[in-house]
């Protein structure tokens, strides 16, 4: 069986502790294995490893705007399936739907698990199994084949997020207890409610219904001379879920920056999303209350801001996105590596979606009409070489 190399070795002035008590003036660059969790070095350096003065190549750090996505020729039947594609690789699909009328006919992902999570609006949703009414912040975990449709109550912003060929799981929560983060009792799933009944009984469940396939990414059309949603029942272990944010509890420590691998929410097999929820800050006076630099060389990063002010970077709002490949070095924004210094916030009160991806990603073409091509240059500005330590700014 193979072994890592693990002699635990020492070079130079680096702290006894990860993420704590750096060496004054110097940034902390973590190089690592399997994301956060496997073998890791950490890295000293007078300087941040983001103050490059320029970028050249084709793969960058990069940030998109959602809010100024096109979706209006995004089909001809307001149909998730035909939501425009924002990013992928071969076991992961990211479309954008913005939606505000309801579906007149059923939809069904037969490529993969189907991960929603609605970033703005809120209405009913109808399935297989039955009806659950949605609200803004909440993750809708569809298992691959449920049909279903959404009948949005405001105009509403959803993140479709395909696992092709997969199935999203929960994390292992180890020597947390299965009650952590988040008790699985607070999953709701669909039911066999008066809205549901309502539907089955009401004029337009005689009518024609077409359900839309997609296999293999192409969309067939089935038609039924009835409603399918007609179950009177239904028993097993395989259902939707639904998970909002305001019911994780994510996991903290006052005297250490916990990675973002602590805050994993589903999992796939070459896929994480985790979910940044609001939570108090580390107070222990040296200890990291932004992220270490790093490159995350195993995993490309997408990071989603559903609502605030993210702690760790400048300039974004919510409905965006950055998009940082695996390779390249990435840490906290210049402005909020000093605030993390000088006058730290004492609580977070954003929420955001990171989805980690084991593949390489590849952007959408469309999506260029949304891009903030400044990006790349907007790490300018740390504090110069040993001007700056944990807890005070030397002037
Ligand atoms: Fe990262």
């Amino acid at each position: 069986m193979n072994k890592p190399i693990t002699i635990p070795m020492r070079a130079g002035i680096a702290s006894r502790q990860a993420h704590a008590d750096l060496p004054p003036g110097t940034y902390e660059r973590e190089i690592g294995r399997e994301g956060f969790s496997g073998q890791a070095t950490h890295m000293y350096h007078l300087h941040a490893p983001t103050a490059w003065l320029r970028w050249d190549g084709p793969h960058r750090p990069r940030a998109y705007d959602l809010n100024r996505m096109d979706t209006a020729a995004s089909g001809l039947m307001n149909c998730p399936l035909d939501a425009p594609l924002v990013a992928s690789n071969q076991h992961m699909r990211l479309r954008c739907w913005k939606t505000e009328e309801p579906m007149s006919h059923l939809a069904r992902n037969a490529d993969g698990d189907e991960l929603i999570f609605l970033h703005a609006g809120g209405g009913h949703l109808y399935c297989d199994y039955g009806h659950l009414l949605l609200r803004d912040g909440d993750y809708l975990l569809l298992p691959r084949g449920t049909a279903w449709r959404f009948e949005p109550t405001s105009s509403s912003f959803l993140l479709l997020i395909e696992a092709t060929g997969d199935s999203f799981q929960l994390p292992d929560r180890g020597m947390l207890g299965e009650h952590a983060l988040f008790d699985p009792a607070v999953l709701d799933v669909p039911q066999l409610d008066a809205e549901f009944i309502g539907q089955q009984n009401n004029a337009a469940s005689s009518r024609e219904w077409a359900v839309r396939i997609q296999a293999r990414h192409r969309v067939s059309t089935l038609v039924y001379p009835h409603n399918p949603l007609d179950a009177v029942g239904w028993k097993g272990t395989l259902a939707p879920v639904r998970l909002n944010w305001r019911d994780i509890r994510p996991v903290l420590s006052a005297r250490y920056h916990v990675p973002p691998s602590a805050h994993t929410t589903f999992l796939t097999q070459r896929m994480a999303i985790c979910t940044f929820c609001p939570r108090p800050a580390e107070t222990d006076p040296g200890a990291l209350k932004v992220p270490f630099f790093h490159s995350n060389d195993d995993y490309d990063e997408l990071l989603f801001l559903h609502s605030g002010q993210f702690f760790s970077r400048d300039g974004m709002g919510p409905g965006m996105f950055t998009f940082h490949p695996a390779g390249f070095p990435h840490g906290p924004h210049p402005t909020a590596y000093r605030t993390s210094l000088t006058n730290p916030r004492t609580e977070f009160h954003e929420v955001a979606i990171n989805i980690d991806l084991r593949d390489p990603l590849d952007i959408a073409p469309g999506m260029s009409s949304c891009e903030r091509t400044s990006h790349a240059d907007s790490w300018n500005g740390y504090l110069d070489r040993a001007d700056h330590q944990l807890g005070q700014v030397v002037a």
